[in-house]
């Protein structure tokens, strides 16, 4: 009984996974925008809105542990864990 509870519960979070990925931003998303605009397409931070997910958390780890150049983005990253940076990067490759 109880193995079909958590069956049904796995089954219910994975499928609510791609919904909870197009509506409210996770923890921190929301920050990013403030510099990485939304609309801009010809400012110097890149827009993030509808890049690939894998690029975005591919370049938080990078600004994390050093092995990417950055002026403020190394301390941004090391805010957030790679799970939350994976939710962050899902989120915004949602968005258009
Ligand atoms: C204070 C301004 C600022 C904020 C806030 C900010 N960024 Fe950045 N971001 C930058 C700058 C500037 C760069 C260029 C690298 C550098 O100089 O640090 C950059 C680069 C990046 C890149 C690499 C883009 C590329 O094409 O090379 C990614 C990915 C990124 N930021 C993700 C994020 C995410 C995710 C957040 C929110 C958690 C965020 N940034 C918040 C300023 C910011």
């Amino acid at each position: 009984m109880n193995a079909l509870l958590i069956a049904i519960a796995a089954a219910a979070m994975v499928w609510c996974q791609p919904l909870l990925a197009a509506a409210d931003p996770p923890p921190g998303a929301a920050s990013c925008s403030g510099c990485h605009s939304p609309a801009a397409t010809n400012s110097a931070i890149p827009r993030l809105y509808g890049r690939d997910a894998a690029d975005i958390e591919k370049a938080m780890a990078g600004f994390r542990d050093g092995s990417l150049p950055a002026t403020v983005m190394n301390r941004i990253a090391k805010g957030f864990t790679d799970e939350e940076s994976r939710a962050i990067a899902a989120w915004l490759a949602a968005q258009k």
